[in-house]
Order: C-alpha cells, then sequence, then structure tokens
C-alpha cells in the first residue's frame, strides 16, 4: 500500500538522516551495489527467551535499505512453544503469513469485532488485512517459524499491551480503569508489566 516508486530503485541513504515524506533519501546511484540488494537478517533465529517467548526480526527499510520506495518488506518471526506475538496491528501494510516450520494459530479481528482465526502447519500462508489487530500463538510442541511479509517497506507496529498500558507519557490511570472496567491497583499491576521491549 505503499506509493509506486519514480524510478528503478532508491536505495535508502539511512546515514543521512533525513526522512522524506515517503521513505528515505536515495543513496547516489553510482555507489549503488548488488549487495544493497540483499538482506541476511533472516536466516538466523531470533532468540525466544523473552516476555511472550517469540522474537520478531525485521527486515524493513531501516535494515534492508534496497527495499526503499519499493512497498515491499519481510519479518521472520520465532517462537517457542506457547510464545506468542501479542495482539498488534500494522497501520500501513496488509500482512502474508507464511508458516516455515511448527503449528500455529493465527487470527484477526475485524472493525466489527468478529475474529477470523485458524490453525496453520508447515507450509500454510494466512493473510492480515491492513490494519487489522492480530496475533499468533505456538500451539505446537516444538519451535515454530513464520516469514511474514508486507506490501509496505515500513510496516510498523502498534503492540496493543505496549501501546495501552506501556505509553510514555502514560495514558490517565482514569481512562484506562473505565475502559476496562478495572480497579486502578490492576492498571498499575498492568502497566508494570507492559514495558516496551
Ligand atoms: C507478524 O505478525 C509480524 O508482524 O511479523
Ligand atoms: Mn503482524
Amino acid at each position: 500500500s505503499d506509493p509506486d516508486p519514480l524510478q528503478d530503485f532508491c536505495v535508502a541513504d539511512l546515514s543521512s538522516g533525513v526522512v522524506k515524506v515517503n521513505g528515505f533519501a536515495c543513496k547516489d546511484s553510482n555507489t549503488v551495489k548488488a549487495s544493497d540488494f540483499l538482506f541476511r537478517g533472516l536466516n538466523k533465529s531470533g532468540s525466544t527467551n523473552s516476555t511472550f517467548s517469540s522474537k520478531v526480526t525485521s527486515g524493513s527499510v531501516q535494515n534492508f535499505p534496497g527495499l526503499n520506495t519499493l512497498g515491499i518488506s519481510m519479518n521472520r518471526v520465532d517462537f517457542a512453544p506457547g510464545g506468542i506475538n501479542p495482539p498488534h496491528t500494522h497501520p500501513h501494510a496488509t500482512e502474508i503469513v507464511y508458516l516455515m516450520k511448527g503449528t500455529i494459530i493465527v487470527g484477526f479481528v475485524t472493525t466489527n469485532n468478529v475474529l477470523f482465526s485458524q490453525k496453520l502447519e508447515k507450509g500454510d500462508v494466512f493473510v492480515i488485512p491492513r490494519g487489522l489487530m492480530h496475533f499468533q500463538q505456538n500451539t505446537g510442541s516444538s519451535k515454530a517459524v513464520a516469514l511474514s511479509a508486507f506490501n509496505s517497506q515500513m510496516p510498523s507496529v502498534q503492540i496493543l499491551p505496549f501501546s495501552l498500558f506501556g505509553s510514555s507519557p502514560a495514558i490517565p490511570d482514569d481512562v484506562l480503569a473505565k475502559a476496562f472496567q478495572i480497579s486502578y491497583e490492576e492498571v498499575k499491576n498492568i502497566s508494570s508489566k507492559s514495558v516496551p521491549s
């Protein structure tokens, strides 16, 4: 869903520190190399020794400059058994998930609050419409690995527990208490555990 490019490529000049309205400034094309179009970051498994027992390794334009203006990117997600990718949204992108290894459930919720969820086996592909809240969980007894591709060079992510309970500055306790029908104590308890990592 990114805008169409106006040239063959525009390898991001990340060092310029300048973000144009859409994407990064282009590197001087005389300095562009074949390796600018190669990203070797998704070959390694991410450490699942984390709060959610999962790890998203991002292959978006910030670490893969060749993607700049091309409207596409890819992540790898590693899950330990039981591990989750917590409820989140990508405001800028539709996501297509290919399960390389293991068994997961994946689901998204529509703007009418209907959950569409499926169990994926190795080789299955599932699509998550742009912007909708979704999650995954490894329901198998061994490691699971998924590749997620996006129609944006920078899908961006809002992780709901962090957006709601871990923002800086914090959303007022009273807003969260009323929104979730919980006590201030419970707001404090959830907030203390919802520290963005
Ligand atoms: C999976 O949902 C991902 O965002 O990488
Ligand atoms: Mn996602």
